[in-house]
């Protein structure tokens, strides 16, 4: 079945020091730009704290997918929605109450979205599905871009294909995404790709995400 097919960019291996005119590069054939917040505890990197992260919310000419991979998420992720995210991404393992999390990211104006590590199993976190605007399958462990896409995740996106069922979750991947691994993503049944350094290496980033789409279309076509 063919899904429609969202492209988030992450800024995460973008000019840092540039990022309004990293993110207007992208902005005419992106969905949403990615935006990964790393506290260096629940991830051993560091990229954005709040404040630095609600200036780019502020700037950003496209909507924001935030991506908090921070311990002790609860408090601040409404925060992210209230600061003008479009979505925002808890991790499964850093929350302490996920029904109260997703429900205040929402009742903040956000779309609600759960992420996995590659270890973290899918079945404790069903019973979630129905309180979750997306539910994010990393192909990476978390906390640097440029890695290899983990192909032993592939059997989870389908179940989490096959459990989201016909409901609106979007089913997105986030690491290593790029020309080469993006079709195995897309027939697994991921539909919301996250791509970092494919995009911002290729001499023409705005060009790479229209191809990016057109590779994950034609796979599940
Ligand atoms: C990893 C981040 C990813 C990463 C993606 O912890 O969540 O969003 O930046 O970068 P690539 O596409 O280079 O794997
Ligand atoms: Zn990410």
């Amino acid at each position: 079945m063919a899904h429609q097919i969202r492209i988030t960019p992450s800024i995460l291996n973008a000019d840092f020091s540039n990022l309004g005119g990293e993110i207007e590069k992208i902005a005419n054939t992106s969905d949403l730009v990615h935006l990964d917040v790393m506290d260096d505890i629940f991830v051993p990197n560091f990229t954005f704290d709040f404040a630095r992260a609600s200036e780019i919310i502020a700037i950003s000419k496209l909507p924001v997918d935030a991506h908090l991979m921070v311990a002790d998420v609860d408090l601040i992720a409404p925060k992210y929605a209230e600061a003008g995210c479009a979505s925002v991404t808890i991790h499964a393992e850093a929350t302490k109450d996920i029904r109260q999390t997703l429900r205040a990211i929402r009742s903040n104006g956000a779309r609600a979205a759960l992420a996995l590590k590659p270890k973290t199993s899918i079945e404790p976190y069903l019973e979630f599905l129905d309180q979750i605007d997306m539910l994010l399958i990393m192909t990476v462990e978390p906390g640097f871009g440029g890695q290899k896409f983990m192909v032993d995740q592939l059997p989870k996106i389908a179940r989490a294909r096959k459990e989201i069922g016909s409901r609106a979750i979007w089913l997105q991947v986030d690491g290593g995404v790029s020309l080469e691994t993006i079709e195995l993503a897309a027939v697994a049944g991921a539909d919301t790709f996250v791509a970092g350094s494919a995009v911002f290496n290729a001499a023409n980033p705005a060009e790479m995400v229209t191809i990016l789409r057109e590779k994950a279309q034609l796979a599940t076509d």
